[in-house]
């Protein structure tokens, strides 16, 4: 029998069964992020190919959220989470023991940067992983602010929204949040704030914290932690530049402020490294994962030099964080990374990604900017290359045609479409996803 080849397309989509299902769902299901990137309605997945309701089979370069890094039901990670099943499903850590939660730290801190002491804090979604950071250096420090970066997503729960800053709408009638909380811009080199150019710019816009922000309006002695995103995710898959990080944390200490690394959505190998701090070279005090940690079961870990994370028992816990199910599949996936090199591969496909949208640019006016690391990376869309004005319908339009000629793709920031398959993604999948998205480019770049 001839092997089968990707995407495999059925039916037009939304098929029948996605269009009941919305039409079910429309009448009972709160509203969550509408308008949905597409009608699209997932009914099974395994490794990088997602099958939808109406049996259309598609290549992800999503990964569920950037969260199936290993991807969709490893069988290590079905195993173990089976095993795990029928030995204990819960005991809650927050007053007793198990040894999940233990042995799972002790891997973490075999892959997380830096020499320092660190002990580890379990929650149960990217957002509680950022609840407890914020707690934790709040309780070490006994500061009241934060500082935090326009662009930034942290999470939608109160403390977490209060430092995001990508949309308005995660705002609107929530005020007031988290007070103390203070934004700056974020280093988006390809519309830099201040109109300079890297590296001439000597990275000003770290000189305006301390110039302006601090002497302003942000008492530098008050401020906990400044929280970042190694490359910005939802805010357009942003990566600062080279020193970008080096210079930050010199600033963080000449006033004993900490550094908080969210890791959620770059971290656990996507951008060919563990974590993504790592191409940059400094220790952050404190470091928020969960998205890929446990293949789409429910964790977060929040993992802070053992100094910081001296508050009193009680300050903080939650009755599911370190859930012993989500603690095996987590153990799986390090140790599937590991064997199957895929932070190498993640890597060497990004190189190779990376090198096919340069080729793509030279024939198109609509692609601005390729940037990020790994197996994060995002194509920016602008209207033509001179202008640079970003192209916010044609970048849409590119992810829609996509999606109809089978191939799950998003896009973050105005205009920037996201790359972040599966760390398990081979070159052909890759090859028929470029394939799609320089297809749609090019009819999008015709008919718009
Ligand atoms: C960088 C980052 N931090 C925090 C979060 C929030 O995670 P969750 O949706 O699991 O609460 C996300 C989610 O997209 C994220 O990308």
């Amino acid at each position: 029998m001839p092997k089968k080849s990707y995407p495999h397309m059925i039916i037009e989509p939304p098929g029948p069964k996605a269009r009941a299902l919305i039409e079910r769902e429309d009448r009972i299901i709160s509203p969550y992020n509408r308008p949905f990137y597409y009608p699209f309605v997932a009914e099974s997945a395994k490794g990088c190919i997602v099958k939808d309701v109406d049996g259309n089979e598609y290549i992800d370069f999503n990964s569920g959220l950037a969260v199936m890094n290993v991807g969709h039901s490893h069988p290590r990670v079905v195993e173990a989470v089976k095993q795990q099943m029928e030995k204990l499903i819960h005991y809650s850590y927050t007053d007793f023991r198990y040894p999940y939660v233990v042995d799972l730290a002790e891997k973490i801190m075999e892959i997380v940067p830096g020499d320092s002491a660190k002990k580890a804090f379990f929650g149960n979604s990217g957002a509680e992983g950022v609840e407890a950071a914020i707690k934790a250096v709040k309780w070490h420090t006994t500061r009241p602010y934060l500082l935090s970066f326009i662009g930034a997503f942290h999470g939608r729960t109160t403390g977490a929204v209060s430092v995001t800053a990508s949309s308005q709408k995660y705002k609107r009638r929530f005020f007031p949040l988290m007070p103390g909380v203070r934004h700056v811009p974020y280093p988006y080199c390809y519309r830099c704030t201040f109109n300079l150019k890297y590296p001439d710019c000597d990275l000003a816009c770290i000189d305006y914290i301390d110039d302006v922000v601090f002497k302003k309006y942000l008492p530098p002695d008050e401020t906990a932690a400044i929280i970042f995103e190694p490359i910005q995710g939802e805010g357009g898959y942003i990566a600062p530049p080279e020193g970008y990080f080096v210079k930050l944390k010199k600033l963080a200490d000449k006033y004993g402020i900490l550094l908080i690394d969210d890791e959620i959505q770059a971290g656990m190998g996507r951008t060919g490294k563990w974590f993504a701090i790592e191409h940059y070279g400094i220790e952050p005090d404190v470091f928020c994962i969960a998205k890929g940690i446990a293949s789409g079961l429910s964790l977060s870990a929040t993992v802070a030099k053992a100094e910081v994370m001296d508050w009193e028992p009680g300050a903080h816990c939650t009755t599911f964080g370190g859930n012993p199910v989500a603690c095996a599949a987590a153990i799986a996936v390090i140790d599937t990374i590991k064997e199957e090199n895929l932070v190498e591969n993640a890597e060497n496909q990004g190189s190779y990604i990376t090198k096919r949208f340069k080729e793509m640019q030279e024939e198109s006016k609509i692609i601005g900017d390729i940037r990020g690391k790994g197996l994060m990376l995002g194509i920016e869309i602008v209207k033509d290359r001179d202008s640079k004005e970003p192209g916010a319908k044609e970048a849409n339009e590119i992810k829609n045609r996509s999606w109809m000629k089978g191939l799950l793709l998003i896009t973050c920031g105005e205009s920037t479409i996201r790359i972040a398959p599966p760390l398990v993604i081979t070159r052909e999948l890759i090859d028929e996803g470029i394939n799609i998205i320089q297809k749609s480019i090019i009819e999008v770049e015709k008919e718009l």
